[in-house]
């Protein structure tokens, strides 16, 4: 089933098939497809159909104004994909968000690291901060972990109570923010002047940056001149900013002290602390729990009780404690988290500059790229790429990585923007928070199973991905208490 064999390897290099129709006007109608006409899912599978190819010229959203140029060479299969990861490949600078650039006025004046190619020295010096302020953390995790989300649940069941139904979204917005302040400087924001305004003001500052890219579900003649033609004005959430910055002024202080041993300004150290906090780290939870949660809902009790038989026996086994080499032992855990990334990768769109004319190589050919042209990539078309994953590629199979066949296909999930099986440094663009993102993944079903034996929940769908709201708990009957 895995192969990242080219079929009957071609010998000639093929010529890339698409189209950018006509100026602006091509890059308008297209803009219309994705956000109102077919979706995303459908734009990007449509045009692979229509050419007979998985590296296909086509145009991404936003388009005129605010992108200069809205052409790319998409790479839309598990072997082509890659070419993303090679720092040697491609060109990283300026590109996070894709083919436009939010201000730099909301980010205090700075390009944060997530902008910076490898080869800007601030890059490793802004990376290795964050490396060592998760690294210096580390044991901090599981207890924070585990006081913000039993406080969840606690509110689920409430909520619950009172009205049979419980916003899963809406609390979870709250107990991230919370729970990764407490978790990387050891302070909740909302116990500080931020006060509970904190995800709001986040948010906002979040579809600041954002909008080009998201649809609020108004209609087309409203969104088109309000998000998608212009960008929205940076002093309009200046206040919200000033409040943020703030607060990691403040409890990020040891965080700014190491940064200012590795040759970083206070300053700049401290707009990127607030960008990998509340951007990355807060804007990636934000996604991450309401899909991973949906999605087992959606498998029901049969893994709810093969969850909470591995997620107890654990546990039991390190005592009652839920320890990290207790979550290490949860295979099936581990698998349902990989599993969800792949099939719901948090972050879609990735971006790269050829830095040379290249070779690209999908399953059915290999394509000439020039220097300079834009290489994309939208993640789920790669991750869930049916040559590498099977009849059940669209699905989600908990237990697919589990085991040593399928710790083979882990080399196919790419959320973190580099391969499962590599790691990020200071040398290339995977994301830094690769390990802590799998770990609280874990966690977050851990904290569920030992609560619950079983639960039912609602999926929609919420600006940046899944809305879940919970219908339903079965406490648990049974455990090792923890
Ligand atoms: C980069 C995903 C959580 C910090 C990235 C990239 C992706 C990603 C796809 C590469 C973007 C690109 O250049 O194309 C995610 C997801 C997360 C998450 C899905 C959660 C579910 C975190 C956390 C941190 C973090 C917890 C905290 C340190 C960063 C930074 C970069 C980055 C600083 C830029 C890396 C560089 O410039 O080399 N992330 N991330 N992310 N992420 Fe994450």
């Amino acid at each position: 089933m895995a192969s990242s064999n080219t079929q009957g390897s071609p010998s000639a290099l093929k010529t890339i098939p698409g189209s950018y129709g006509l100026p602006v006007i091509g890059a308008v109608r297209d803009r219309l497809d994705f956000y109102y006409f077919q979706g995303q899912d459908k734009y990007f599978e449509s045009r692979v159909e229509q050419y007979g190819s998985t590296v296909v010229r086509i145009n991404v959203p936003p388009g005129p104004f605010m992108a200069k140029d809205p052409r790319v060479v998409a790479v839309l299969d598990a072997k082509s994909f890659p070419v993303l990861f090679d720092m040697d490949k491609v060109e990283k600078r300026n590109l996070f968000t894709g083919t436009y650039m939010p201000s730099t006025k909301l980010t205090g004046g700075y390009r944060v690291c997530a902008y910076l190619d490898p080869s800007e020295p601030t890059h490793a010096k802004v990376k290795q901060l964050l490396f060592s302020l998760l690294l210096s953390r580390k044991d901090e995790f599981i207890p924070t972990f585990r006081s913000n989300f039993t406080s969840l649940l606690a509110a689920v069941e409430s909520e619950l109570a009172k009205s049979g139904k419980a916003d899963f979204n809406t609390l979870n917005d709250v107990t991230s923010f919370d729970f990764i302040g407490d978790a990387y400087f050891g302070v909740r924001p909302s116990a500080t002047e931020l006060g509970k305004g904190g995800p709001t003001k986040a948010a906002k500052w979040l579809i600041w940056q954002l909008h080009p890219l998201v649809t609020l579900g108004l209609p087309m003649f409203i969104e088109e001149p309000l998000l998608h033609t212009f960008h929205l004005p940076p002093f309009l959430v200046k206040g919200d900013y000033e409040a943020l910055y703030k607060y990691y002024w403040t409890a990020g202080k040891q965080a700014l002290d190491m940064a200012e041993d590795l040759g970083l300004s206070r300053e700049e150290a401290c707009h990127n602390l607030l960008f990998a906090t509340t951007f990355n780290s807060y804007g990636g939870l934000k996604v991450l729990f309401p899909g991973l949660l949906a999605n087992i809902a959606g498998a029901g009790e049969k893994l709810h009780e093969r969850l909470v038989a591995e997620v107890r026996g654990a546990v039991a086994e390190a005592g009652g404690k839920v320890t990290l080499a207790a979550v290490e032992r949860m295979e099936l855990t581990k698998s349902v988290v990989w599993e969800s990334l792949r099939l719901d990768p948090p972050v879609k769109f990735q971006y790269g500059h050829a830095k040379k004319d290249l070779e690209v190589a999908s399953h059915d050919g290999v394509f000439q790229v020039r220097k300079g042209e834009m290489l994309f990539g939208y993640q789920p078309c790669a991750t869930k790429d049916a040559r590498v994953f099977g009849a059940t590629a669209k699905e989600f199979v908990p237990d697919r990585f589990v085991g040593e066949e399928g710790s083979k296909l882990l080399q196919y999930v790419y959320w973190s923007n580099g391969r499962e099986t590599e790691d990020p440094s200071v040398d290339n663009k995977q994301c830094p928070g690769k390990n802590f993102v799998v770990l609280v993944g874990r966690l977050f079903v851990v904290e569920l199973f030992l609560r619950y034996d079983a639960f039912t929940a609602e999926v929609g769908t919420d600006l940046l991905g899944t809305s879940v709201s919970f219908t339903g708990v079965t406490k648990a009957t049974s455990g090792p208490g923890s």
